[in-house]
């Protein structure tokens, strides 16, 4: 069949994106939603209305790999049925070894490859595409300058994700992000700075600074400031909105970052800090480069600076090598740090990481039996938790509307949800709830009046 490509502008193009993994990748599909819409795309929910589909890819487990590899094989029939339709695949994935050229064998029908360091270019790679009629695959190998002045379409308000830093120096031994993300990289505090005060300007009530290890910012010498330097910077823009960060590493993290908590009540008393394991020995062969010992005197450090503060944390079960003992050293920790929540995970071997090569791996029944009892500690404790607030006060800040409970829905400080009825729309608002009930992790009270 002859391929019928739409070229032009006589009629409306669509755009569909379809983001997996981090928060990183959720702030760069509004980056490429930015950059379609720079090109006269409008967004649609449904594969069937788009004129191009891009699938935002993430590699950090096996299961992220077969979720998008399902979803994007899905597209098949629909191809089939409209050639003219753009398929995209970008993220983390498309940077593995070796993966752009599975993913070309697997998916003839994918028009566009590239990859999460070349991200600016899909535009060029589109016209490209609607000129040669052949496949474009395009993927940078190595990091190159931090490239400025994207306008992200964004839509999470009233939230903004700002990049600090790209990129990750750690090696931690399970973890693939290094090599798709390449080195660290800093943004200039100077366009952190006007970013941030623009998106203040414009009536965002939450700024969340992203970097896979924040606490590195700056340490190549590149920016003139430190990470608590830049948080000091970014906590001083006027207006009124909540500040919060992520993620922190516990080799780094400390007094310096919760000084300038202290100085700034904007900033959020809530620290993301993945321990990964409670075990010395097992966090010696992540690499992680602390002990739980100095994990749990961080988080003293923390609740004793700001006794309301909260920690929450991630944490994989079933690492080469993880003895029973092991893993009890972990549920030993997770009750010691009592965390306000936690991601759990199961180990997952990534191809090129150095734990994929370590023998000793744990049988799948025996990581199954230890994430389900490691979920039911976290979930009985998170509960416990949650229950403590009834009676008490909670500020949320407002950002949905839950069509399915017919209430609005924010979070507090702490990341807690909290839920409540209104007449009117409260998007974007601070509102104080009197909570009358916690339904697991979910908060549900009255309004009581807005927060000065
Ligand atoms: N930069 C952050 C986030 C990394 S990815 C950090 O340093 O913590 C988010 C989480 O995924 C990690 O904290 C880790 O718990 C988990 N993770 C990473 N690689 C994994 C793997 N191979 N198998 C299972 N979980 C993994
Ligand atoms: Fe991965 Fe470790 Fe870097 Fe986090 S700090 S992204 S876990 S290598
Ligand atoms: Fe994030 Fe997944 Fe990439 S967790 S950095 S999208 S591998």
């Amino acid at each position: 069949m002859e391929e019928k490509l739409y070229v032009g502008n006589f009629m409306e193009k669509k755009y569909r994106i379809v983001t997996y993994g981090c928060q990183m990748n959720v702030h760069e599909s509004e980056k490429i939603a930015g950059l379609l819409r720079g090109m006269g795309y409008t967004e649609t929910k449904e594969d069937a209305e788009a004129d191009i589909v891009v699938f935002n890819t993430c590699c950090i487990r096996e299961n992220a790999e077969n979720h998008a590899f399902g979803n994007i094989g899905a597209l098949k029939k629909l191809k089939r049925r409209k050639p003219g339709i753009l398929i995209a695949v970008g993220g983390c994935m498309t940077q593995e070894a070796g993966k752009a050229e599975v993913l070309k064998e697997k998916f003839p029908f994918i028009d566009i490859i590239f990859g999460t360091l070349n991200l600016e270019k899909l535009p060029e790679l589109i016209e490209r595409r609607l000129k040669e009629k052949k496949k474009v695959v395009e993927i940078r190998e190595k990091e190159g300058e931090i490239v400025e002045g994207e306008e992200p379409f964004r839509t999470s308000y009233p939230n903004a994700w700002v990049n600090i830093m790209y990129g990750c120096n750690n090696f931690c031994s399970y973890c693939i992000v290094p090599y798709v993300r390449g080195r660290e990289r800093s943004r200039k505090p100077e366009h952190i700075l006007s970013e941030v005060k623009k998106l203040v300007a414009e009536g965002y009530k939450e700024i969340t600074l992203l970097g896979q290890n924040v606490d590195s910012y700056g340490s190549d010498g590149s920016t003139g400031m430190t990470f608590a330097q830049l948080l000091d910077a970014v906590a001083s823009v006027e207006g009124k909105f909540r500040l919060r960060f992520m993620t922190s590493h516990p080799k780094d993290f400390g007094k310096d970052v919760i000084d300038v908590m202290e100085k700034h009540r904007k900033i959020c008393r809530l620290v993301h800090l993945p321990v990964q394991s409670g075990s010395d020995r097992i966090l010696r062969a992540m690499n992680r480069r602390y002990t739980g010992e100095k994990y749990l005197s961080e988080v003293e450090m923390l609740k004793s600076r700001f006794p309301e503060a909260e920690v929450t944390t991630d944490i994989i079960v079933g690492f080469p090598g993880e003895t029973e003992e092991d893993y009890l050293a972990t549920e030993a920790l997770v009750k010691k740090a009592d965390f306000a929540s936690a991601f759990t995970f199961v180990y997952s071997p990534r191809t090129g990481t150095k734990a994929a090569e370590m023998e000793d791996r744990v049988p799948p029944e025996v990581q199954k039996d230890r994430i389900m009892r490691l979920v039911a500690l976290v979930n009985s404790l998170t509960r416990k938790k949650s229950e403590r607030y009834v009676g008490r006060t909670a500020v949320i800040l407002c950002e949905d509307y839950d069509e399915k409970k017919k209430m609005y829905m924010g979070r507090d400080e702490f990341g807690r949800m909290g839920y409540f009825r209104s007449e009117r729309s409260r998007i974007g608002e601070f509102v104080t709830l009197k909570i009358t009930v916690a339904n697991g992790i979910s908060l549900f009270g009255e309004p009581v009046g807005e927060e000065e």
